[in-house]
């Protein structure tokens, strides 16, 4: 039936360190849900929120866990519910016994434990290694590329996913020789060539994991909507727009950065620039929420 999915032992991803066994439920409307266990003897550890706004909720389903608090012990069982938000230390809970429990959160908490993701993220920084002038480079346009598509008032899941898509929107770079990402001088045609594949090879990567539909938006984050951008030369409507968004997020940072080629620009020559070629190159929209941002943190 529409709106309606049922699965049975079937889970998302399923990501098991020495002693904790954690899988991915369910991933929807900015939340994740997810069944942990934690085997008896070994610790389960909350650490303090760097987001004040991320709130987390465990619930027991079995078993016996203590937790110990300015020296004061607590039992928790089954039913039990502990909720998170904005902790101020590090709490370690002892599993008495196996336990088995369900967990809520509104972050985005499982990519980061994800061994898929894991991978894909190392090699995002073997890249940013290899091209000197990326050094966190897919940081800051994921911080960009969340803020501006909050803006456009693009809804949590799809956030979630621009987040994802964005940290790994480059990690296709991988296969480009290092001379050539750094060659101060122009490139060759059989040089651009090679640097043309990389949003190909990234969604070739993600297609292998449980994130593959973020795979379309890292192949589509060079294209522009004159269709004169790479690999596909798609246009306009065809351009999905969380890759709209990279695009012209990664482009910012890009001209913000020094480069073998060149100093870094300003970001009002930046900004300037991906204005002039708006509506040409970038969508108009996403360009004026960008700016906004750009404004809001007094960059401009
Ligand atoms: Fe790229
Ligand atoms: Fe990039």
């Amino acid at each position: 039936m529409k709106g309606l999915d049922i699965f049975r032992n079937e889970y998302l991803e399923t990501v098991t360190n020495n002693s904790n066994t954690l899988s991915l439920l369910g991933r929807g409307g900015g939340i994740e849900f997810m069944k942990q266990t934690v085997q008896k003897d070994k610790l389960m550890i909350l650490f303090p929120g760097e987001n004040a706004d991320v709130q987390e909720f465990f619930y027991i389903l079995n078993g016996e866990m203590e937790l110990k608090i300015n020296g004061e012990i607590s039992r928790l069982i089954a039913d039990d519910v502990i909720s998170v938000k904005d902790l101020e230390e590090v709490i370690q809970i002892t599993a008495i016994t196996d336990v088995t429990f369900l967990s809520v959160s509104n972050a985005m908490v499982f990519h980061s434990l994800s061994e898929g993701i894991k991978e894909l993220r190392s090699i995002g920084e073997i890249v940013e290694k290899k091209d000197r002038y990326t050094y966190r480079h897919s940081t800051r346009v994921s911080k960009y590329a969340v803020k501006t598509a909050s803006k456009m008032k693009l809804d949590r899941q799809r956030i979630d996913d621009l987040f994802i898509a964005s940290i790994l929107h480059d990690i296709g770079k991988i296969n480009i020789p290092e001379e050539v990402l750094n060659k101060p001088g122009k490139l060759t045609d059989i040089e651009f060539d090679l640097i043309k594949k990389h949003p190909g090879d990234g969604a070739e990567m993600l297609r292998k994991t449980a994130y593959k539909k973020l795979a379309d938006i890292v192949e589509q984050h060079h294209e522009r909507i004159n269709g004169k951008g790479y690999p596909f030369g798609l246009k306009a409507e065809e351009i999905l727009l969380e890759a709209k968004i990279i695009g012209v997020c990664d482009s910012f940072d890009a001209m913000t950065e020094d480069r073998s080629y060149r100093k870094a620009f300003t970001a009002e020559y930046a900004m300037r620039e991906i204005r002039r070629l708006s509506g040409d190159q970038y969508d108009p929209e996403v360009v004026d929420a960008f700016e906004k941002v750009l404004q809001q943190e007094g960059k401009i």
